[in-house]
């Protein structure tokens, strides 16, 4: 590479901020935003390259095909890029992350299996268009989307007829404490505000910040309503890791999702871990990331939820019953 050469990426590098973590090669550094949250330099990347050298195994990569759903600028599809994949598709809904996906993975790294798609996950004759993937990374998006069940339709149809299917599924539980350790399952709804709307029409929204793109308003499924979905949309397997940041980062969950059972692969992703404070164990719903809900204060949250709905329930009863009373309204109570 000529000095000309590296000076026309270095300018291009500055035309694209903001990029979200670093990125190296051939010398040629890109820096991430300083004080944003480095999951993927500090250990994201590492447990990544982690899953997909046990979900290949001694196996070809080049048989397998993933896709990255709400890809940012690309950080995960690199890494099963490198690991030798035949194909990866990244797909986002931001032109800004996708011209920095699509200059990191195919301009900068000349990756020959990467193929970049701006669009939205929800857009199911386009999803459907990218056709069957082995591998489908579901990381930071689930609780953005409007329409999360419709998301889990989508993804089925991905899934091929007679190859094997990996769900890898991280997500967030930001909302209401309540609600993330509640045994039942309950989606709420965020309606996002501090972000610039890109149209009315459209209705997605840009976080000027970080450059992701977003629908205005999503539902918010809590633990429970994941796991009932999975198990519903038959998956059988779900080992969850903890990571290094764990609940620290909002109370989250990361799993790898398989159709079914399979003993030896739980056996197989703690074998060679060297991530301090990821240990993977299967999911029953009723932990995050290093937050188990069988602890005291859970337990003790849940308990008084209950009374309080019990309560309440028959306040709202007694007022019933009185109003009907006043009202001469006839009462099957
Ligand atoms: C929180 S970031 C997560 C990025 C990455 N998957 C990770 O875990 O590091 C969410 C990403 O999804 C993109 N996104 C949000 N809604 C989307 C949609 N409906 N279709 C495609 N991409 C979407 C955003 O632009 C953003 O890049």
């Amino acid at each position: 590479m000529t000095d000309l050469d590296r000076e026309a990426i270095e300018q291009r590098i500055e035309e694209l901020k903001p990029w979200r973590y670093n990125h190296e090669y051939n010398g040629i550094k890109i820096a991430g935003t300083p004080g944003a949250m480095q999951v993927h330099d500090l250990y994201g990347k590492a447990i990544m390259q982690h899953l997909v050298s046990k979900i290949v195994g001694d196996r070809d990569p080049k048989d397998f095909r993933a896709i990255d759903l709400g890809c940012l600028e690309g950080h995960y599809t690199d890494v099963l890029c490198e690991a030798g994949l035949g194909e990866v598709v990244g797909i986002d809904l931001s032109e800004g992350h996708v011209d920095r996906a699509k200059f990191l993975l195919q301009e900068l790294k000349g990756h020959q299996n990467a193929t970049v798609v701006l669009g939205n996950v929800a857009d199911e004759e386009l999803m459907e268009s990218l056709g069957k993937f082995n591998i489908v990374i579901f990381h930071g998006l689930l609780y953005h989307l409007k329409d999360p069940l419709k998301m889990f339709d989508i993804i089925q149809r991905m899934i091929p007829d007679d190859g094997e299917f990996y769900l890898l599924l991280s997500t967030q539980f930001k909302g209401q404490y309540g609600a993330v350790i509640l045994p039942q399952p309950i989606a709420e709804l965020q309606i996002k505000k501090s972000t610039v709307s890109l149209g009315s029409e459209e209705g997605y929204q840009l976080h000027e910040e970080v450059g992701s793109v977003f629908e205005r308003c999503s539902f918010r499924l809590n633990p429970q309503a994941v796991y009932q979905i999975l198990k519903l949309y038959g998956y059988q397997g779900m080992i969850a890791y903890d990571t290094p940041g764990g609940y620290g980062y909002s109370y989250n969950v990361s799993m790898v999702a398989t159709r079914n059972r399979q003993p030896d692969f739980l056996k197989r992703l703690r074998g060679g871990i060297s991530i301090d404070g990821v240990n993977f164990y299967e999911w029953d719903g009723q932990s995050v990331d290093s937050y188990d809900f069988n602890k005291l204060i859970p337990r003790l949250s849940r308990f008084l939820m209950r009374v309080a709905y019990k309560l309440v329930d028959k306040v709202g009863k007694f007022d019933r019953k009185r109003d009907r009373r006043r009202r001469g309204v006839f009462s099957t109570d």
